[in-house]
C-alpha cells in the first residue's frame, strides 16, 4: 500500500502567445505547487481497478485522469495488475488549481514506485503529457517555467519568495475550454517575460494572467467575485474560477470557500510531504 499527497497548483503568470493549429495555445507561465492537498491512496487487488472518492460529485469511471493514468500505466509499461484507490478530495474541481491533472501525475508516480520503478521521471513526463497539458508540472519539483500547451516545462527549484497566499473560489466553476475558446489574441499585451521571470527568481512578484479577461467575459459574475476580494494582488488561477491572494491584509466576504496555502517544492528524490513547505 502506497498513500501520496497530490498538491494543488497557482500561476504566478501566465502569458498567452499564439493559437495552435491543433485548437491548444501556446503559452509561457510560472507555476507553482503549494500546500492544499488531495490524498490518494493506493493498493493492489485481484480483480479490477476500482476508485472510490470523497467527493460523490466527481465521476470514478475512466472520465477521471487518475483512471486514465492508471490504464496508459499499464498499457506503457505492459505490466499486468489491477490496483484499488482511494481518492480523498480538498482541491476543488474546475478552479484552474489543477486538481485533476495532479491526481493523474500522483498516480503515475505512485505505480512507478509500487512496481520498483520500471521508468525513470523523463519518461513518466512524456507519459503525463499523453493526460494533459498541466500533468507534467505535477512531475516537476513544485516550481516551473512552463512553456508549449504547458508539458515543455524548466523546473526551478523553490523561489526565494516567502509569500503566503489565500485561496479562494466562487460557488461556481470555469470550463477551461469554454475559457480558450473565448480569448482573443489580439487584446494582450507584450510582455518582456525573461524579466518577468527573472523578477520572480529575484524574490520579487509581478502577477497577471491573460486568461482573467476572457474569464471575466464569459462570465461577469467572476468579475464581480474578483471585484469583492480585497488584498495587495488578487490574481486568478490558470482559467478560474479560483483566485489567488497575495499579502498580509486579505479581505474576503463571509462565508465564501477560502483557505491559506504556502508555496511546496519536493526532493528531487521523494513525492510531496506534509513538511515540505519552502
Ligand atoms: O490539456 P488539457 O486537457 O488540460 O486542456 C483542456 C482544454 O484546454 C483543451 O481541450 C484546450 O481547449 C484548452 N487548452 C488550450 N491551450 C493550452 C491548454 C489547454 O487551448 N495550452
Amino acid at each position: 500500500m502506497i498513500t501520496l499527497l497530490s498538491p494543488a497548483k497557482i500561476n504566478l503568470f501566465l502569458k498567452i502567445i499564439s493559437r495552435r493549429d491543433d485548437g491548444y495555445h501556446e503559452l509561457a507561465s510560472l507555476f507553482q505547487a503549494v500546500s492544499l492537498f488531495d490524498t490518494l491512496t493506493f493498493k493492489r487487488c485481484e480483480e479490477k481497478d476500482r476508485l472510490n472518492c470523497s467527493d460523490p460529485e466527481i465521476p470514478v469511471d475512466d472520465r477521471n485522469l487518475v483512471i486514465q493514468a492508471v490504464n496508459l500505466f499499464r498499457k506503457e509499461s505492459g505490466l499486468d495488475f489491477f490496483v484499488d484507490i482511494d481518492l480523498d478530495k480538498q482541491i476543488p474541481s474546475q478552479a484552474g488549481l489543477g486538481g485533476g491533472s495532479s491526481n493523474a501525475a500522483t498516480t503515475l508516480w505512485a505505480l512507478n514506485e509500487m512496481f520498483g520503478k520500471p521508468v525513470t521521471l523523463p519518461v513518466l513526463k512524456s507519459w503525463g503529457t499523453k493526460l494533459g497539458s498541466d500533468v507534467p508540472f505535477f512531475l516537476s519539483t513544485g516550481t516551473a517555467f512552463c512553456q508549449g500547451r504547458g508539458e515543455v516545462m524548466k523546473d526551478l527549484g523553490p523561489l526565494k519568495i516567502s509569500s503566503k497566499f489565500v485561496l479562494t473560489k466562487p460557488s461556481f466553476g470555469m470550463s477551461t475550454a469554454d475559457v480558450y475558446r473565448n480569448l482573443d489574441i489580439s487584446r494582450f499585451q507584450e510582455r518582456d517575460l525573461l524579466n518577468d521571470l527573472n523578477t520572480f527568481l529575484g524574490g520579487d512578484g509581478v502577477y497577471f494572467n491573460d486568461l482573467e479577461e476572457p474569464a471575466f467575459r464569459l462570465s461577469p459574475e467572476l468579475l464581480s467575485f474578483k471585484q469583492s476580494l480585497k488584498a495587495e494582488q488578487v490574481l486568478m488561477s490558470g482559467s478560474g474560477s479560483a483566485f489567488f491572494c497575495v499579502g498580509d491584509k486579505v479581505s474576503i466576504p463571509c462565508g465564501t470557500w477560502q483557505t491559506k496555502v504556502s508555496p511546496v517544492n519536493r526532493q528531487a528524490t521523494g513525492w510531496y510531504t506534509h513538511g515540505c513547505v519552502a
